[in-house]
């Protein structure tokens, strides 16, 4: 599906984000895995979470969708072998953590996926679980994976070189079936969703600065999850916000856990002008409204130490930065390049079609931001949400039409997407 947008005169209204892809997954994952009947309000219907969904009825889970909540019989913490085998999509989450849950099984099970899955790196995973005692077959790292469960698991203490809460909640999971207390630790904390909700299912878990350890489980108890809007989705709309002049927009229900809110500590130190009104909690997880205004930025540099808290939101960010003052430079963002697409050669070639300057760097960019102004273009989105929903935010300051290929794959996380930056573009 082609998309062709032109120019807005200014951003407006109020929009509520649709709920947070993580935690959807988790809550859903979580629940199956639990004893008894758990409510998920808010959940997120995107592709991505309705492939979890699907793994999850394979396994035994009795999934009902009422509206916008879903009602889950779990099915325990021992799953049904699935009778065929699982396929992922184009989700990572789903494939990482399920490994994590796979390895603690006593049958064996295949997880396929799409052709940019089937890219992706899944060593990182293989690694800590073949420890743990998984025997996990692949293609040279990559999909399919083939994994025989092991039960017990052997508890492990694992350091990890990369902060990813996939790898680090494959491990958790995998230590609810552990012999002994596992301990996960990582250079930068990356997003605690796990963490957070293991202890609200009743698992134990204790969490230090940057180490997480979980403890085997005999029953995980069955809950009522309300499911905040997705701040990683929020940020396109941030975005066009604050480089669309004269724009005043308010995003209510974001999830704003302080794990994930790197794009907003990032964006005030460029001076935008960004408030957080009615902080709540949401199901253990704070929650607010953003209202964003169009301001006149300045370049900053970011690195690996705040990356792993905006991991999702550095597409977008280039954008922004190309609109700030001065010169951007973004390093440590190495992961990008194993996403849905190589986002950093994505944005590098996409957003220099439409007349930014950027130069790629191995692990991110070096943006100049004074003054280029953004043409349309015909441009690619290389089937990745991010990319598209980047591009759309471009095109929304570019001089005449821009045209966005494959804009399907906004259904991986805001099916909405389009209409909901309609009702906000005058
Ligand atoms: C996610 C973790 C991040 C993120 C992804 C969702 C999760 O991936 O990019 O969109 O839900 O755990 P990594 O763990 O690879 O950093």
């Amino acid at each position: 599906m082609e998309i062709k947008l032109n120019k807005a005169c200014k951003i407006e209204g109020t929009v509520e984000i649709p709920a947070d892809k993580s935690i959807t997954h988790r809550a859903v994952m979580l629940s199956s895995l639990a004893s008894g009947g758990s409510v998920i309000k808010n959940y997120l219907p995107s592709d991505d979470c309705l492939r979890t969904i699907a793994a999850f009825e394979q396994m035994g889970a009795k999934i009902k969708t009422e509206g916008s909540a879903l009602y889950i019989d779990g099915a325990g913490l021992k799953l049904q072998k699935p009778q065929k085998e699982i396929y992922a999509g184009n989700s990572g989450t789903t494939t990482r953590l399920l490994c994590g849950i796979l390895a603690g099984q006593n049958f064996e099970s295949v997880i396929t996926g799409d052709e940019s899955l089937s890219k992706r790196p899944m060593q990182r995973v293989i690694e800590p679980l073949s420890q743990m005692g998984a025997k996990i077959n692949s293609n040279s790292g990559k999909l399919p994976l083939v994994i025989k469960g092991a039960s017990p698991l052997k508890a492990i203490k694992y350091t990890s070189d990369k902060s990813s809460a996939q790898v680090k909640s494959a491990v958790l999971f995998a230590g609810l079936y552990a012999n002994a207390a596992t301990t996960y630790s990582e250079p930068v904390k990356s997003r605690d969703h796990s963490e957070r909700m293991f202890q609200a299912y009743g698992a134990k878990v204790e969490v230090a600065a940057n180490s997480v350890t979980v403890y085997p489980a005999e029953k995980l108890n069955a809950q009522n999850i309300t499911v905040p809007g997705d701040i990683s989705s929020a940020a396109f709309f941030i975005a066009a916000a604050l480089i669309v002049p004269n724009s005043k927009l308010t995003i209510t229900n974001v999830g704003i856990n302080p794990t994930r809110d790197g794009i907003l500590e990032v964006l005030k130190k460029m001076g935008a002008d960004i408030s957080i009104e009615n902080i709540r909690d949401v199901s253990g997880e704070p929650v607010a409204d953003i209202i964003v205004r169009y301001s006149k930025l300045k370049a900053v540099n970011i690195g690996a130490d705040i990356i792993p808290r905006m991991v999702d939101e550095v597409p977008v960010f280039a954008l922004i930065a190309a609109h700030a003052e001065g010169i951007t430079k973004i390093t440590g963002a190495k992961e990008l390049r194993v996403k849905e697409s190589d986002r950093i050669s994505a944005i590098k070639g996409q957003l220099s079609k439409m007349g930014a300057h950027i130069e790629e760097l191995e692990d991110g960019f070096i943006i100049e931001g004074n003054g280029a102004e953004l043409s349309g273009a015909t441009v690619n989105s290389f089937y990745d949400h991010r990319i598209a929903m980047t591009l759309a935010v471009a095109s929304l300051v570019a001089n005449g039409e821009t045209v966005i290929k494959d804009c399907e794959c906004v259904d991986i996380s805001f099916p909405s997407f389009f209409e909901v930056l309609k009702k906000i573009c005058r």
